[in-house]
C-alpha cells in the first residue's frame, strides 16, 4: 500500500498525463487544419506516448492496491497565431510536467518510498528526453521554418515519426 499523499499525487498525475495527450491532440488538430500534416503526425504520436504515461501510472497504482479515480480532463484552451506557437507551448508544457514529476519524486524521497522512486526513475529520464525533443523542435523551426521550402522539409521530417512503445518502460 502506498502512502496516501503519494497515491494522491500519482492519481492526479494520471489525469495530467491524459490532459497532455488531449493537449497534444489539440496541437495535431491545429496543424492538420493548417495543412501541416507532418507536424500534426508528430503531435499525434506524442499524444499516444502521453496516454502511455497515464496508463503506466494507473497500472502502478492498481498494482499497489490503490483504487484509481478518474477526474474530468480539462479543455485545451490554447489559441495559436502561427505554426510556431504550439511548439513553444509544448516546450513550456513539458517543463511544467517535469516540475510535477519532480514534486512526486521529492514526496517519495521524503517518505523513504524507494519503490515509487524507482518507478519514477523512468519518468525522470523520459522528461529529460521530452524537454530536449521540444527544444529541438523550437530550434529547428527557428532555423528552417521561415521560408516555404524549409517548412516543407521540416514537415516531411516530422511526418516520419512513428509510434513505438518505449523500451524498458513500466508496465501498462
Ligand atoms: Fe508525460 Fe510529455 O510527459
Amino acid at each position: 500500500m502506498l502512502d496516501k499523499k503519494i497515491a494522491k499525487l500519482l492519481n492526479e498525475q494520471v489525469n495530467k498525463e491524459f490532459y497532455s495527450a488531449y493537449l497534444y491532440l489539440d496541437f495535431a488538430n491545429y496543424y492538420a487544419d493548417e495543412g501541416l500534416d507532418g507536424f500534426s503526425n508528430w503531435y499525434q504520436v506524442q499524444a499516444q506516448e502521453e496516454r502511455d504515461h497515464a496508463m503506466m501510472m494507473r497500472r502502478y497504482l492498481i498494482d499497489n492496491g490503490v483504487p484509481v479515480k478518474f477526474d474530468a480532463i480539462a479543455k485545451p484552451d490554447k489559441t495559436f497565431a502561427s505554426a510556431n506557437d504550439p511548439l513553444l507551448a509544448g516546450l513550456e508544457h513539458e517543463q511544467y510536467v517535469t516540475s510535477l514529476i519532480n514534486t512526486i519524486y521529492a514526496a517519495a524521497f521524503e517518505q523513504k518510498d524507494f519503490k515509487t522512486m524507482q518507478f519514477l526513475d523512468w519518468f525522470i529520464k523520459e522528461q529529460g528526453e521530452e524537454e530536449k525533443n521540444a527544444e529541438d523542435l523550437v530550434k529547428k523551426m527557428k532555423m528552417f521554418g521561415h521560408d516555404a521550402k524549409g517548412l516543407y522539409s521540416l514537415n516531411q521530417e516530422l511526418a516520419a515519426r512513428v509510434y513505438t512503445a518505449s523500451a524498458n518502460a513500466p508496465a501498462m
